[in-house]
């Protein structure tokens, strides 16, 4: 049996794929949460995670996997995210628009829970990392529902760290990874300024060379792992790594 058991959703691509690629821990077993799945050295849980539905099966997965797990570390990195459909709320596509907010907004929330049910009886040491962005500071327009379903992250984190700290259980942090060289920025700038007036700024980063490494950004948060942070912090990488 593996020492270690690492979920990772969206690990199929971008920071995901890197952070799989790059798990700190020897001997670990890596399971990604997405619909494509293909990273090398992990399995795959198949979920589409902006349907509520996939929900309980990826908590059933947690209990399944860690009842009886006896393991020293269990660590579950929740990264899947969307940036679209960008554009103004009113104006997008309302499906899209449901989708996007079940996955930014409800999915770390429940999953976490989830994760946090699932360690019941487990002894050893738990890590929850769940991804932000400085777009939960931010507004910008144009992402509406991913600049409040980060926010919603942050302060989950932070009140579920709190918890978490009263019963020594979990650590949960979330992590912002800095601008990144991966499929999410393509995405956005591929936007009409009409939908997201600030594209200019993604396009001049991208032009200045300026996109962080995806293995870079992962080795930042499994670095996270090791720091000397409070329970429920949400940090951000371009401050702690300079
Ligand atoms: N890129 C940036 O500059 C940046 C900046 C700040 C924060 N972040 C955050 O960092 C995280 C990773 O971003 P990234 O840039 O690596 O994104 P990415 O390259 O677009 O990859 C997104 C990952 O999420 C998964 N995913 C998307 N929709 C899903 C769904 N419905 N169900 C299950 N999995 C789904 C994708 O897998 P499948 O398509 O296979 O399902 C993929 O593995 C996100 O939380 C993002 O908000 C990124």
């Amino acid at each position: 049996m593996s020492d270690s058991i690492v979920w990772i959703s969206g690990a199929s691509a971008g920071l995901g794929a890197a952070l799989a690629a790059s798990v700190p821990f020897a001997d670990a077993r890596v399971i990604d949460i997405s619909r494509s799945g293909g990273a090398a050295g992990t399995e795959h849980l198949p979920a589409d995670l902006a349907d509520p539905a996939s929900w309980a099966a990826v908590e059933a997965h947690f209990v399944a996997q860690l009842g009886g797990f006896s393991g020293s570390r269990a660590v579950f990195v929740h990264n899947a995210g969307v940036i679209t459909p960008v554009g103004f709320a009113g104006e997008v596509d309302s499906a899209a628009y449901r989708a996007h907010v079940l996955l930014n907004s409800a999915a770390p929330q429940v999953l976490g829970h989830a994760f946090l049910r699932a360690l019941d009886g487990f002894g050893g040491r738990a890590d929850l990392v769940m991804l932000t962005s400085g777009a939960a500071r931010n507004p910008y327009e144009g992402w509406s529902g991913y600049c409040a379903g980060k926010a919603a992250v942050d302060h989950w984190v932070r009140t579920v760290g709190a918890e978490q700290a009263r019963r020594g259980g979990c650590r949960v942090v979330a992590v912002a990874p800095g601008v990144l060289a991966t499929g999410m920025q393509e995405a956005i700038r591929a936007t009409d300024p009409r939908d997201f007036p600030a594209v200019a700024k993604f396009h001049d980063l991208h032009e200045r060379g300026d996109l962080r490494a995806p293995a870079d950004a992962a080795q930042g948060v499994w670095r996270l792992l090791e720091r000397d942070l409070d329970n429920g912090a949400v940090v951000d990488l371009r401050a702690l790594d300079g």
